[in-house]
């Protein structure tokens, strides 16, 4: 209801003023009313629409939890800080935490954040034990298979680290080498189809496989981007190759088939897009190069 009048909302600007559509800017939008009776009436019959709405939602949504699946190991998006308070109350905070608490906001639900291993997050889906998994996951084509993916919020690389000294400049070089991953992610499953099952090491966490390059364990780390800058930057002697592994983009999953839940974080995550949250959200964690 409300993202169908907001909508509408935007029609009528873009009707008005076809350079309101390009351009967006909220100053043309408002400039652009084609005749202040009409646009109040709009804007009263719009308020009126969204608080009906907004209470129907919330009445139907009353004391409900929304229950997110996470690993929080992976910085900025979820991690631990004990000296911060995350959207549900813990320590987990990051870029998924605040999407995933500004969506339950917006349904009217509490949030609940459950850290478990990236790999039980799909399974947890499935069983029911948990609404929604929001771990920087990466949208493919082998987990549609098992889960529904919301719409794309962030893209992220594959990148590669290395300790300072390595030989090794780019994708090519690592035939032949012990490459360390978080179990379950993109990074391990591209390094287990590039270089073999037997060249890959799997840990629990992402910053283990970091640890086990600095132990000379691995030679090499594939992992999204900015985990990487983050561990890259807390521990010396490491660095990340420009040469990026692969691109992919990261959605929230629900259980196979739970239409009704994805149309609602799609429509939440619409606003936060389109109202400039979002970037807020990530201009929080990522500082701008
Ligand atoms: N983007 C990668 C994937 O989907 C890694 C995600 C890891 N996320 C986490 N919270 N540990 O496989």
């Amino acid at each position: 209801m409300k993202k169908k009048v907001l909508c509408l909302l935007m029609a009528a600007a873009c009707a008005a003023s076809l350079s309101a559509c390009g351009g967006g800017a909220s100053e043309t939008t408002a400039a652009a009313a084609p005749d202040a009776t009409t646009a109040e009436g709009n804007t009263a019959a719009k308020a009126e629409d969204t608080t009906a709405a907004e209470e129907e939602k919330a009445d139907a949504a009353e004391g409900k939890q929304l229950i997110m699946a996470t690993n929080a190991e992976f910085p900025p998006y979820e991690y631990h800080d004990s000296s911060m308070t995350g959207p549900d109350g813990s320590d987990i905070v990051g870029i998924d935490a605040e999407i995933a608490g500004a969506i339950a906001e917006n349904l009217g639900m509490e949030l609940v954040i459950e850290d478990i291993a990236f790999d039980s997050i799909i399974p947890e889906l499935q069983s029911g034990k948990a609404d929604i998994g929001a771990a920087g996951m990466t949208v493919t084509e082998d987990r549609l298979v098992n889960v529904d993916f919301s719409d794309t919020y962030a893209t992220a690389v594959q990148v590669i680290i290395v300790t300072e000294g390595s030989e090794i400049a780019g994708p090519d070089d690592l035939a032949e080498k012990i490459i360390g991953v978080q179990q379950g992610t993109t990074g391990d499953i591209y390094a287990s189809d590039d270089f073999g099952d037997e060249n890959v090491d799997r840990y629990p966490k992402g910053v283990d496989a970091v640890q086990a390059l600095l132990q000379g364990k691995v030679d090499a780390v594939i992992i999204d981007n900015e985990p990487a800058k983050v561990f890259v930057s807390e521990n010396e002697g490491l660095k990340l190759l420009d040469a990026a592994y692969a691109e992919e983009e990261y959605a929230i999953a629900v259980k196979k088939g739970n239409t009704e839940l994805l149309d609602q974080i799609n429509g939440a995550l619409a606003e936060l897009k389109e109202s400039g949250a979002l970037d807020e959200i990530v201009a929080k964690y990522i500082s701008a190069e």
